[in-house]
Formats: structure tokens, C-alpha cells, sequence
């Protein structure tokens, strides 16, 4: 059973919204600062949207949340194996286009709804906006700057997304990070052809 389809409602985070609600709490609080604190202003200012679930039979509780923003990948600005890799399903290719994409800014479920496949379905669910017709502008990506830990990257790879750079190493000479300084998180995109066009 999808659990978000049949038992939640889909709305647009809203200070009213946080306010009727019990406190969101996903584990990272960076994360719940943003959507307790920052979300409606991210909003106001053009910089990002914020959405969640709530469960229809606990109105008070919040399944999960995301925010999202228009993104590009600059193929010129990645190593020529990389490039490959990201547009090989893109004909005529050109190396110095930028090629549009949803940034997933942030993303998380509660505490309460963890591992029980919701992360998946929400995936599903967010990609599902960018392939469907009624999408008013072409998005060929789905890209994140997932926090390097071990459960953000598996729940990505799970849902389908490769790195942007191969390595660690190659990521930091490329954001110019001192190779000695952590990595505190890793580019990863999902191609949305592969939802469109499966083979
Ligand atoms: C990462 C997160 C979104 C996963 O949500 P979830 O609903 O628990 O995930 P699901 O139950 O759908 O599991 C999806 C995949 O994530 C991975 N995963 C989930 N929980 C895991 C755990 N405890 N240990 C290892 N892998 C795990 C698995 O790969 C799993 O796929 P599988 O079941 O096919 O192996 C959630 O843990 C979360 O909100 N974390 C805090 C915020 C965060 O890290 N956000 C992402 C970075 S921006």
C-alpha cells in the first residue's frame, strides 16, 4: 500500500500549517530549523517552495516535507567522463549547455514515518511532477547535494540517483575544497528521461 497516496493530504508548508501542527522532527535539525523557521521566508523571496504530507488520521502530524527550486547541470563545468555519463541519453548533445533540472533543496520524514518505504514514495512523487504533461517547462534532471552520511547517499541510490563526480576527491577539486577538509555533502541527479521513455 502507498501509504502517502492513500492515507495523507499533500499541501503547501505554511507558517498557519506549522502552527496547527505538532513539532516536525525528521532527526536533523538543521532540517527542522529550515521548515520551522525559514521555509515561508526561503518562499517570499522566490527561492524555493516548500510541501509536506500530512496523516489523515492524525491531523496534527507531519508525514514528511520537501522544498524544491529550479536548477540547471552545467555539463561544461564537469570532468569529460562525467559529462558522458550525465547526457549520454541526451541527443545532439552540446558541452557547454546548461541543462535544466529541480533542485531538491531539502527533504525529509518524520521521525514517526521513517522506514517504512514513505522516503521512496515521496520520491516517486516529486519526480512524478516533472515528467507529466502538464509541466509548464522542461526539466530534464532531478539533482540533490545530498549530506554525505551514509543514509542520505543509500536512500538516494536507492531512488535511483548516481553521483555527479566519480570520486570525493574529484568533487573537491572541483568545488574548490581543500582536499584535507571534509565533504560535507555530494551532487547526485536522477535523468527523468528514464521515467518518461523506460526501456
Ligand atoms: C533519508 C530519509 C528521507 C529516508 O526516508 P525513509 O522514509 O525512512 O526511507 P524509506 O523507508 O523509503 O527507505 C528508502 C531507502 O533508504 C535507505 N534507508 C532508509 N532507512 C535506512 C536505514 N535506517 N539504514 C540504511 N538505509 C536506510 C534504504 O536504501 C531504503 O531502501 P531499501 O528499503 O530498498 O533498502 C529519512 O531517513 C530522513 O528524513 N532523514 C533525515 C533527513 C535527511 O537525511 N534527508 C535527506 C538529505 S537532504
Amino acid at each position: 500500500m502507498n501509504f502517502l497516496e492513500e492515507s495523507c493530504t499533500f499541501y503547501s508548508l505554511s507558517p498557519e500549517l506549522i502552527e496547527s501542527c505538532d513539532q516536525f522532527d525528521c532527526g536533523h535539525s538543521d532540517l527542522n530549523e529550515f521548515f520551522l523557521k525559514d521555509a515561508e521566508n526561503y518562499a517570499n523571496q522566490l527561492l524555493g517552495k516548500s510541501y509536506c504530507f500530512i496523516d489523515n488520521n492524525d491531523l496534527k502530524s507531519i508525514v514528511c516535507a520537501f522544498t524544491i527550486s529550479n536548477d540547471s547541470i552545467k555539463a561544461s563545468l564537469l570532468p569529460r567522463g562525467r559529462k558522458e555519463k550525465v547526457t549520454k541519453q541526451i541527443p545532439h548533445v552540446k558541452s557547454s549547455k546548461n541543462y535544466p533540472a529541480v533542485l531538491i533543496g531539502r527533504l525529509e520524514v518524520s521521525t514517526n514515518y521513517k522506514n517504512r518505504g514513505i522516503g521512496k514514495s515521496l520520491m516517486d512523487f516529486i519526480k512524478s511532477w516533472f515528467i507529466d504533461a502538464q509541466n509548464k517547462t522542461g526539466c530534464r534532471f532531478v539533482v540533490v547535494d545530498a549530506y554525505n552520511e551514509d543514509l542520505p547517499i543509500k536512500y538516494y541510490i536507492s531512488c535511483g540517483f548516481d553521483f555527479l563526480f566519480s570520486t570525493e576527491e574529484q568533487e573537491k577539486r572541483y568545488s574548490n575544497i581543500q582536499s584535507n577538509d571534509p565533504l560535507k555533502t555530494r551532487l547526485m541527479f536522477f535523468d527523468l528521461i528514464l521515467l518518461k521513455n523506460p526501456s
